[in-house]
């Protein structure tokens, strides 16, 4: 009999979205005529379809694909050059500078959050916020890791910051937050990058928002605060910034500057080892998909983009402008995709899902999904069509009005 991973027996039993599609789909069932009714707000998947700059280079791979003279077998494990010199470019376009042999292209963020986890050894540490995105917290205890967390809340606008007597060796931080939408200041970056090179840690940076971010002041990469690069691996996505949940193509910048020690005084490099473990596990992005990625950073690309982006944010204003109105209390919205409010009349986070779902078919995400500190609140994604967002903010008006 095979020896388990029985960590796994210290996760909660399914994976949120996957629980919140089980329940959803069970209550269609058993209400058929309310089940039609119901509108996603839940997990944060995009409508909009891909731009036609995007159309039209995936098309260009797929008949590159079809002829022997540009047929395209194994591609390099860490992507080709043009999409890594293309995400480059747009990092130096919003004042950044990445060098491509520090990218990685890989088929998604979720991915590369999770697997990082093969890089680092046992006793660690590890500083995750709470609430936040479940997948760093149960990576962590799949490998057995103990966790501790930072508290996110009202008080700190769920913005924890580092308490400088306690000591760490690697952090996770997301901005903009998903689920809170809150987003850390330039000088508040400072602190974590300050923080991390003291304490010899590692930051792990969760930037697949960024496209969201509307103040040319708010940093869009933990590299545009200074020192960075010698603390910080940042993750990066198409998913929300060019509705790519399902074409999937994400990047990861793992910097050569990252180099810590071994438990017997080697060098050891985070770049070369993340590259060892993609080169071992990973046999890289589709060249079709990667032809896609390359061009959301052109010029024509970004406009795409912006457009969509610049629809689901007003779809996160009809959301913020109700909750305003019923004077609930909530975060984010402006420079992120999603908003977090506080369940109105005292309810907890499932309850609040459940009164949504069979009184004005609904759906949303309970907080207590990203941690404890969720507990009293819910998240609404702004990436549904403006029709229906409008329509589910109407129902919230004769169900709280
Ligand atoms: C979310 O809803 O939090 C995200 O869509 C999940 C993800 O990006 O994997």
């Amino acid at each position: 009999m095979p020896r388990l991973n029985e960590n796994y027996l210290n996760l909660k039993e399914s994976y949120l979205f996957s629980e919140i599609a089980h329940r959803t789909a069970a209550y269609a069932e058993k209400h058929p005529q309310q089940g039609a009714q119901i509108i996603r707000l839940g997990i944060g998947d995009v409508t909009k379809p891909l731009g036609k700059t995007v159309l039209a280079a995936l098309h260009e791979g797929v008949d590159a694909m079809g002829s022997a003279e540009t047929f395209k077998g194994y591609g390099p494990e860490q992507g080709y050059e043009a999409t890594r010199n293309a995400i480059a470019a747009y990092y130096k376009r919003n004042g950044v500078n990445v060098d491509p042999g520090d990218i990685f292209v890989s088929d998604g963020a979720k991915s590369d959050t999770g697997n990082i986890t093969d890089l680092f050894g046992p006793g660690n540490v590890i500083l995750i916020p709470d609430p936040v995105y479940p997948v760093y917290v149960d990576t962590n205890i799949m490998c057995g890791n103990e966790v501790t967390f930072l508290n996110g809340n009202a008080e700190n606008q769920f913005l924890p910051m580092p308490d400088p007597k306690q000591h760490a060796d690697i952090i996770y931080l997301c901005s903009p937050n998903n689920p809170t939408g809150a987003c850390y200041s330039r000088e508040q970056l400072k602190i974590w990058v300050d923080y991390a090179l003291q304490n010899n840690a590692v930051i792990l940076f969760d930037s697949a928002y960024e496209a969201f971010i509307s103040d040319p002041e708010l940093p869009r990469s933990i590299y545009a605060v200074e020192g960075a690069e010698k603390c910080a691996v940042e993750f990066c996505s198409l998913s929300k910034t060019a509705g790519f949940t399902g074409t999937r193509c994400g990047y990861t910048v793992v910097p050569r500057e990252l180099v810590f020690r071994s438990s017997t005084g080697e060098r050891m490099s985070l770049n070369a080892m993340w590259n060892r473990r993609q080169c071992t596990k990973f046999n890289g992005t589709s060249y079709i998909v990667q032809k896609g990625a390359e061009v959301v950073f052109s010029e024509e690309g970004i406009r795409e983009c912006q457009e969509n982006i610049q629809y689901y944010k007003r779809n996160a204003k009809v959301i913020a402008d109700t909750l305003e109105k019923l004077q609930i209390r909530f975060f984010g919205g402006v420079h992120s995709p999603y908003i977090w409010f506080e369940c109105p009349n005292g309810m907890d986070s499932w309850s609040c899902f459940d009164y949504l779902l069979e009184n004005i078919q609904v759906v949303g995400t309970p907080g207590a999904g990203f941690g404890e500190n969720g507990r009293n609140y819910f998240r609404l994604t702004a990436f549904g069509t403006f029709e229906k967002t409008t329509e589910a903010m109407e129902r919230f008006v004769t169900l709280f009005g």
